[in-house]
């Protein structure tokens, strides 16, 4: 039996988020340069996004470039940025074939202008896609997610202050980037390191944590297929007692 026919169709994680770690290292063992493993991470995206979409996932969400990447040597941080652009068009063609949604979030204005150009373009070509909804996490970090609703919030209520009473985690969460997208249900860190790395601080506080030694380039959909079969064996409380939720 394929590990994809373990998987109950009907509890499936309607989000999936990834931490995409382990590049840097994968290249270094095979004694090549740390962009050699970004280049081969994104096949691990493409049969990520795949085995996602051919399961019915309805939101996965990849951490692509964090606020603090940018403190990484410059030669790298460039070759980043050109293997978005080469991605973003390379795949075009294949998210919009199947029905997949791009969306991001984090700062896309601070990015350079031909990445978030070609990003604009192909979110709005795909915006219509009915299928699963692929967010990738560019420039981000929950900080600044955190510190830019706070200013969102400000600047929308200064001249007309607030009732405190209406400030609510549904009335906050309003402000943050992922405010139309659901929390994940399950969040996957792969290279068996144990942190969470300023990404999606605050939607987390309930989500299933998965992690596995696999480096990033290697993982393929029957790693998540594997990561999906161990979250449907959680109990799943909230704050509730087991007897409560059974
Ligand atoms: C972490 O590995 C990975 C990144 C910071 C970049 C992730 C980017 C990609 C997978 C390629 C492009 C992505 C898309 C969505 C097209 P690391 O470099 O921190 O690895 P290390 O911990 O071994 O050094």
């Amino acid at each position: 039996m394929d590990l994809k026919e373990k998987i109950d169709k009907n509890s499936l994680p309607a989000h999936v988020a990834v931490i995409m770690d382990g590049n840097g290292r994968w290249a270094q063992k095979k004694g090549n340069q740390r962009i050699f493993g970004h280049k081969n991470g994104v096949k691990a995206v493409r049969d990520t996004v795949e085995g996602a979409a051919e399961l019915g996932i309805k939101y996965l969400t990849l951490y692509a470039f964090s606020t603090e990447n940018w403190n990484r040597p410059k030669k790298e941080v460039d070759a980043l940025m050109s293997l978005l652009i080469s991605t973003i068009n390379s795949e075009t063609d294949t998210l919009i074939k199947n029905n997949v949604r791009l969306l991001t979030i984090g700062d896309i204005t601070g990015l350079p202008s031909g990445v978030s150009k070609n990003l604009k373009e192909l979110i709005s070509k795909t915006s219509n896609n009915t299928g699963l909804s692929l967010v990738l996490a560019l420039n981000y970090s929950s900080r600044w997610e955190i510190v830019n609703a706070v200013k969102g919030i400000v600047a929308e209520y200064q001249d007309n202050p607030i009732e405190i009473s209406k400030i609510t985690n549904e009335f906050f969460e309003k402000y943050l980037n992922t405010k139309d997208i659901p929390d994940p249900d399950l969040l996957i860190r792969t290279s068996g390191e144990y942190r969470i790395s300023n990404f999606l601080v605050w939607q987390i506080a309930y989500t299933e944590l998965y992690f596995t030694e696999v480096l990033w380039p290697d993982f393929r959909r029957n790693h998540l297929f594997e990561a999906i079969i161990n979250f449907q064996k959680r109990e799943r409380r909230f704050g509730k007692t087991s007897e409560q939720v059974n």
